[in-house]
């Protein structure tokens, strides 16, 4: 019986759709586990570029079926919009996309109180991407959340209209008002419901787990980053889902003990959108450059992210709270024509102690990362298909990550082509 994890190890936008579609010919389900389409994941390959909020990565694959589990949270709307980009491939959602029963929905009223709550938070905003996925999550946990099998029910317009009316009351205690049509964002809503019904809604816990006994491989794949998550990452600026590997248990009802491999996916460097501590940050003209070479912005939002040095301390925790057996290291094309790159090994504290771990109030309190310089490469390296055939430093360079983290780096990849993937273990 073997579930695989794919996760990532930063603040998200690793490059886990890429990998997650290059990795599907090993596996007969991929399946997503948390978050909802706060996620973008960009596949490219024949030339064309995708992006995916709810649906997994799996679904360009003829032999894959893919789950929306019930960890998910799932906007109609964008999920109507996602079926209809996906029109030219023919896609048969009715055999090759299942949605769980317990999934919860983000009503249009979630975005608002989402908005509102971001606007009166001023300068201390999350930077959410507004999507509604907080709100949510606060109606599951607060057991007052409409699920996707709750539609199919006789009492269900009774029940939005109850949560509906209580989030219009909620948003007057907002200081900051937002401007809304409510009955345009309803009509929206309920015409986008059917598009849930194109797929098979099940119980999708059921489904995984005799899919297992039967010999079936199981990708499960992560949205957002480790330092997102809503326990370990950099509270509050994170998301409100476990990120991190036991969220594909609870989001996906299968048991610890079936898992088998963790990837870890990391960029070559770091990045980091919305708000937040971000040690390693560049504000200068080498965080431009990794955000120009790196297109770094938002995939979701367009929003620009913000660029640093790989973080070593950061990497190992997130290694350590996930379990990962395998690291996936992304973007390295990104550090080419650096002369010196800089890895961050620990961190200085205010009153000059050197520490190791990932601190509580990481950058708040003036944490200062120390870094150790490594030779960069000038060489083009976006057609190198081969491992040996890397330049020496960044041969160099994997090594200094691997000995750091006491984890072998088993893919990396040199650009955002299927192609452009090569495996060096
Ligand atoms: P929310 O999940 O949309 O509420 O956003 C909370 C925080 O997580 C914000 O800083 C977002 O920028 C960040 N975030 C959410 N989803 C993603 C993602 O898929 N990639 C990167 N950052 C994300």
């Amino acid at each position: 019986m073997i579930v695989d994890l794919i996760l990532g190890l930063q603040w998200g936008d690793e490059g886990k759709g890429k990998i997650v579609d290059v990795l599907t010919k090993s596996y007969d389900i991929i399946a997503r586990f948390q978050g909802g389409p706060n996620a973008g994941h960009t596949l490219k390959f024949d030339g064309n570029k995708h992006i995916l909020h709810t649906i997994p990565s799996g679904i360009f694959h003829s032999d894959a079926l893919n789950v929306i589990g019930n960890g998910v949270v799932i906007d109609p709307v964008i999920f109507k919009k996602e079926i209809e980009n996906l029109k030219s491939y023919n896609i048969d959602f009715s055999s090759k996309l299942l949605l769980s029963k317990k999934a919860h929905l983000i009503l249009p009223t979630h975005r608002l109180l989402d908005a509102a709550s971001e606007k009166s938070k001023g300068k201390g905003k999350i930077g959410s991407t507004l999507k509604g996925i907080g709100p949510t999550y606060m109606d599951k946990t607060g057991r007052n959340g409409i699920r996707v099998g709750d539609i199919s029910q006789p009492n269900w317009k009774e029940k939005y209209s109850t949560l509906s009316k209580k989030h219009l009351k909620m948003l007057n205690y907002f200081n900051s008002k937002i401007d809304f049509n409510l009955k345009a964002l309803e009509d929206e809503f309920f015409k986008s419901l059917n598009s849930l019904k194109l797929c098979q809604i099940v119980d999708s816990e059921y489904f995984i787990n005799d899919s297992l006994k039967k010999g079936k491989k199981v990708l499960a794949e992560g949205a957002q980053g480790s330092l997102l998550d809503i326990d370990f990452g950099t509270y509050p600026y994170v998301t409100s889902s476990n990120t991190t590997a036991a969220g594909a248990c609870t989001g996906l009802g299968i048991a610890p003990n079936k898992i088998n491999d963790v990837f870890g996916v990391f960029k070559a460097y770091v990045t980091r959108v919305g708000s937040g501590p971000f040690p390693t940050e560049l504000n200068n003209k080498d965080g431009e450059r990794l955000a120009n070479i790196g297109k770094e912005f938002g995939s979701t939002t367009g929003r620009k992210r913000r660029c640093g040095w790989i973080d070593l301390v950061a990497l190992k925790y997130a290694i350590e709270i996930n379990g990962v057996t395998k690291l996936i290291m992304m973007k390295a094309d990104v550090l080419s024509g650096f002369e010196k790159i800089y890895a961050c090994v620990s961190y200085k504290t205010s009153d000059g102690k050197i520490i190791n771990h990932f601190p509580y109030d990481s950058g708040i309190n003036g944490i200062e990362p120390v870094y150790k310089e490594l030779d960069g490469w000038m060489d083009e390296i976006t057609e190198i298909n081969n491992p040996n055939s890397l330049p020496i430093s960044l041969k160099n360079y994997i090594a200094f990550i691997e000995e750091a983290l006491e984890t072998p780096i088993k893919i990396i990849s040199l650009g955002p082509d299927r192609k452009q993937t090569i495996y060096v273990n």
